[in-house]
């Protein structure tokens, strides 16, 4: 559905995106991450036609944004990073304009504000002043105007920030919602936030694409290997050096019952784990796999390609 091929963008002489190419599925949601001034927003400006880039080239649905821009950029709908409401207008009022910018034909618009008033939760509010609502009703109006037109991709640039806690959540669950049945890329500087919206992470750094992949991926990718929190009733230092000699295990620290395994490359040694155990006589009271945070992720992945340079 999003196609990016070698896409580079200058400002003047200042380079914004270097040579990335990345791709989102049709029904994929994708997290775009990255510290502020990776670059998410040059990127998705010229995902919306908004921008062109100095090279290379972008497809929506198969239609390239450059030569096509018209035909592309119906099948988009983009919630900018600041949106340009009109804080004087109602709610309503608005929808019909964005539905007139859009095109639509004058006897659908209210069959689709009715639709997304409902969709983005919005009802109590169709008739209230844009400016007299908060900041997480105003996004939502933005995301309301961003679907009008029933754009099978949406891209979303930081939806979340500067709202209150409760908001957020209500606007990650619009986000999965609305990816039941569109293909969603949304941008944040907060990693935490993607992993309970997206299963696929694209991670930007100066311009440049260090990582995509599913997150949990990328975690195990990042440490190596898997890292197992293990409790057993057994004396302790029998059990440590038992558990070093399992297949696949590398490294053991323990502190009372509490022993943690590293284990090499792709290898699961859980099973095998186990099996000693069993065989030695002791309990294996509790084992768990300990995942990296994905902030942990994040700065790892910074300092390899910094590392790489
Ligand atoms: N209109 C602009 N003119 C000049 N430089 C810009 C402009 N917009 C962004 N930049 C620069 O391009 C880089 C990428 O910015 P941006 O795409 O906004 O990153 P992000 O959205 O990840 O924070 C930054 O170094 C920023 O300073
Ligand atoms: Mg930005």
């Amino acid at each position: 559905m999003i196609k990016v091929e070698n896409v580079t963008k200058y400002y003047g002489k200042r380079l914004a995106v270097d040579n990335i190419s990345f791709s989102v599925k049709k029904g994929e949601i994708v997290g775009f991450v990255g510290p502020n001034g990776a670059g998410k927003t040059t990127t998705m400006r010229m995902l919306t036609g908004f921008l062109a880039p100095n090279d290379g080239e972008v497809e929506i649905a198969g239609h390239d944004m450059l030569r096509h821009s018209l035909e592309a950029r119906r099948y988009v709908g983009y919630l900018p990073e600041s949106i340009p409401l009109y804080t004087d207008i109602t709610v309503r009022s608005y929808l019909e304009f964005a539905a007139r910018l859009r095109g639509l034909e004058p006897a659908r618009v209210k069959d689709r504000i009715d639709a997304v008033v409902s969709l983005c939760h919005l009802e109590e509010y169709v008739d209230s002043i844009i400016g007299k609502l908060s900041k997480g009703f105003r996004q939502r109006v933005g995301v309301a105007q961003a679907i009008i037109h029933e754009p099978q991709v949406l891209i979303l640039d930081e939806p979340t920030i500067g709202i209150d806690p409760l908001q957020v959540a209500m606007t990650r669950q619009l986000i999965r919602d609305l990816g039941k049945d569109r293909t969603i890329l949304f941008s944040t500087h907060i990693l935490t936030e993607v992993s309970t919206v997206c299963e696929r992470v694209i991670v930007m750094h100066q311009g440049k694409i260090v990582a995509q992949d599913r997150i949990e991926k990328l975690a195990t990718i990042l440490q190596g290997g898997r890292r197992l929190r293990i409790e057993i009733s057994g004396p302790a230092e029998q059990v440590a050096s038992r558990l070093r000699k399992v297949d696949g295990v590398t490294q053991v620290s323990t502190k009372g019952s509490r022993h943690v395994v590293e284990c090499s490359g792709a290898q699961d040694p859980r099973a095998a784990i186990m099996q000693a155990m069993v065989e030695s006589g002791w309990t294996v009271l509790s084992l768990e796999a300990l995942a990296m945070s994905l902030e942990d992720v994040f700065l790892k992945l910074i300092a390899r390609q910094e590392a790489k340079q």
